[in-house]
């Protein structure tokens, strides 16, 4: 992928992280995950390309290792795996304040053809087919790690994580030949020799540091090794329906996935999921998202204030749950 390196510099020197959109190069931005913010930068080499920064490397050796992992995660999903991911790139430099900045770069995908924008407009039923999509297209990956354990690797199957290609929003159908794009490729989690390759300590980075220790504990080995399970996965897609603001669906999602797991993906062993710890799993996962962002907006808060220190990272505005 073409990736002009200079205008990420000059984005970086300009940007404003509390306000991408009044940098000196304006950003747009086009979504918000739980820790990270994916933009557009308002020039006219990056109109086709979204970009996520990660502030988060302290020497280039670990950059290099982040990229190698990045291309590897990517290369394993097309290729091995067959699931279809965005053509990428990473680009990294030296900013002009000495720290190193790195970004995820993929091909801009239409905002109508995100999965989840796509779901307020669909009925149950063709939720439900969108449903059997993503749950067909996991069992790739989960027949994939029962075949190579040691290569194994984590993905997370939410439904704001798929594109649908070519979705028309004034047809909101799902059909056989319906295909999708996976692109939260971000956090590469993957396995070789059956150790996991992606450093966690990275992702405590952008927390506040008076709280690592607290996430590493309670926190860090359940979010790295939950994305490997096809239970827990499943779980995580069905209980983000409530912060979807459909509710409704979650039931009829639940009996789904029922019916695939005791009927064509029977050998992947998943017990039946019930509506109940859904809703458990969903009431702890928000909270500790909601705590966990009030801390950093804290943090940040501290930076500015107190200590006078600048703060580098772009924090997501209000989630809707
Ligand atoms: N290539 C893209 N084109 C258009 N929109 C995108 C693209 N990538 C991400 N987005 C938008 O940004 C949202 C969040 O992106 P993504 O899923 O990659 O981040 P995330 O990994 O969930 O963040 P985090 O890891 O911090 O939780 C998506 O749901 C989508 O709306
Ligand atoms: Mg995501």
């Amino acid at each position: 992928m073409n990736i002009d390196l200079e205008l990420l510099k000059r984005f970086e020197d300009g940007l404003d992280p509390e306000h991408p959109e009044r940098s000196a190069i304006p950003a747009k931005i086009l979504g918000y995950g739980e820790i990270s913010t994916i933009f557009e930068i308002d020039a006219e080499s990056t109109k086709e390309i979204a970009c996520k920064r990660m502030a988060i490397f302290r020497t280039d050796q670990e950059v290099s290792e982040y990229e190698n992992i990045y291309n590897g995660y990517n290369t394993l999903l097309e290729k091995e795996i067959r699931i279809g991911v965005p053509d990428y790139g990473f680009a990294w430099f030296f900013s002009a304040k000495g720290n190193i900045v790195a970004f995820d770069i993929q091909a801009k995908l239409a905002p109508e053809s995100i999965a989840n924008r796509a779901l307020h407009l669909m009925n149950t039923e063709t939720v439900r087919a969108l449903f059997l999509l993503i749950i067909r297209e996991l069992a790739k990956v989960w027949e994939f790690n029962r075949l190579h354990p040691d290569r194994a690797i984590g993905i997370d199957g939410q439904i704001s994580n798929w594109s649908l290609a070519g979705f028309n929003p004034s047809n909101p159908q799902i059909s056989p030949d319906s295909r999708l794009l996976y692109f939260d490729t971000s956090t590469p989690l993957m396995k070789a020799g059956g150790v996991e390759q992606l450093n966690p300590e990275l992702f405590l980075r952008s927390a506040p540091s008076f709280l690592r220790w607290l996430i590493r504990c309670f926190f860090l080995t359940g979010v790295m090794t939950r994305y490997y399970d096809a239970r827990l996965v499943t779980i995580d897609i069905i209980a983000n329906l409530y912060k979807e603001q459909r509710p409704e669906l979650v039931e009829p999602m639940v009996d789904t996935a029922n019916g695939y797991f005791t009927g064509e993906g029977s050998r992947f062993g998943v017990k039946p999921l019930t509506v109940k710890e859904i809703e458990s799993y969903y009431k702890e996962d928000s909270r500790i998202w909601i705590v966990f962002l009030a801390l950093r907006r804290f943090d940040r808060w501290l930076h500015k204030r107190i200590l006078h220190k600048p703060y580098i990272y772009i924090l997501p505005g209000h989630i809707k749950r």
